[in-house]
């Protein structure tokens, strides 16, 4: 085992810091857009919300894993996907971001290395480098659709011992297309690449839904969670699937690092699970806001991204504008109200030059929005 001679550093969330300056700027009496941040504005399912009152009228609330939920979650993998999944191989995680230190603690020794797209939800980079782990970024631009191929997984040399999946992607939306995850999942098993899925996106697509990477690697490890497609982000409640092998290491991290998620969350989340109806109307009003922004962007002048297939996310190049992200999303907040990420959270060598904007809000506020940045973005030009 390779022995880390120093303390892992981890870059700063800088999408947080817009989002308190946005909390600053909104306790100052100043009218704010939150799009800064990639989470729901709608809350529970109001089914779920109602189950966890009732919980919390007749329930002690202690450690807790629900069984049902379990089998929920199982059950799911063979209506969503045509997979069998075990209840065993399911593990309950207070949300994706700790089912990520299991799968990758889980996996792999220190010094491991681990490829995955730049651009690519910030996190994912900065875990690895908590747990030690060497991420091996790979540029992917526009006309890759931000993802990972084949190809240039089958040219990595040295080979990387695993790849971290996400699709639909953050910060970029987009999906990877069933061959090429297919011919993904062939170059992973020739190699012996192990890989992660991160399928928190699951269920927010505006084509055809995304394809779960166990429907062709059924050992690969999935990161699922409620934050997302469920809007219970706060509630702090994911899973990992995970293959036989791994579920007695997986638990153990569990129980040792995180004990249970909590009893409200896996009570609430049950019920969410078939809230469909509710849960869809969340997704009509993202795709309203996604044809919305698109039929805009041309005004703002942003015509380099990549329509997003799925999740909430506009990640658009302003490298016209400006060649510093951070400073730029601070400027936007400051003269607009409109909150936004900085490209530089999803790719640190070309993300001065990006930044991304979260549709998760309500119709109107995205036509706000859109008003206020078309003003902004013109006198710029
Ligand atoms: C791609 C991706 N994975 C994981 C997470 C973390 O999600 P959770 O709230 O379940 O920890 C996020 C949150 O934004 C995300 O965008």
């Amino acid at each position: 085992m390779t022995v880390p001679q120093q303390i892992a550093e981890v870059d700063p969330f800088h999408a947080m810091a817009i989002g308190r300056l946005a909390y600053d700027l909104a306790a100052e009496g100043r009218d704010v857009i939150h799009m800064e941040y990639g989470q729901p504005s709608t809350g529970a399912p109001a089914a779920a919300i109602a189950a966890a009152h009732a919980v919390l009228d007749s329930d002690p609330g202690g450690y807790w894993e629900s069984t049902a939920l379990l089998e929920r979650i199982a059950r799911h993998y063979e209506e969503a996907y045509g997979v069998a999944v075990d209840r065993e191989q399911v593990i309950l995680t207070c949300g994706a971001s700790p089912a990520f230190v299991l799968a990758l603690s889980s996996l792999f020794v220190p010094g491991a290395r681990v490829a995955l797209a730049r651009p690519g939800y910030v996190a994912y980079r900065n875990t690895l480098k908590t747990l030690y782990l060497e991420p091996v970024e790979m540029p992917c631009g526009p006309a890759e659709r931000y993802q990972v191929t084949a190809a240039a997984l089958d040219a990595l040399d040295p080979v990387p011992d695993g790849l971290i999946l996400a699709s639909p992607a953050n910060p970029t939306g987009t999906v990877i297309a069933p061959g090429e995850l297919a011919a993904i999942a062939e170059v992973c098993r020739r190699k012996n690449i192990r890989v992660v899925s991160d399928e928190i996106y699951h269920g927010l697509t505006y084509g055809d839904a995304a394809q779960s990477t166990l429907q062709h690697l059924p050992e690969a490890v999935i990161v699922n969670s409620f934050s997302k497609y469920y809007s219970m982000a706060g509630w702090r409640l994911g899973w990992l699937v995970v293959p036989p092998h791994l579920v007695a290491p997986a638990r153990a991290r569990m129980n040792n690092l995180f004990l249970t998620p909590s009893v409200l969350a896996q009570h609430a989340g049950l019920i969410a699970f078939d809230a469909t109806e509710e849960l869809e109307g969340h997704l009509h009003t993202y795709a309203r806001n996604r044809e919305r922004l698109l039929a805009a962007l041309p005004r703002l002048g942003l015509s380099e991204i990549a329509p997003p297939d799925g999740a909430f996310y506009i990640y658009a190049d302003i490298g016209h504008l400006t060649n510093d992200s951070l400073a730029f999303c601070r400027q936007l907040l400051n003269d607009t109200g409109v909150a936004t990420a900085p490209g530089i959270d999803f790719d640190p060598v070309d993300g001065h030059r990006y930044f991304r904007m979260s549709f998760a809000v309500s119709t109107p506020l995205i036509e706000q929005a859109i008003e206020r940045m078309a003003d902004w973005f013109a006198a710029r030009r």
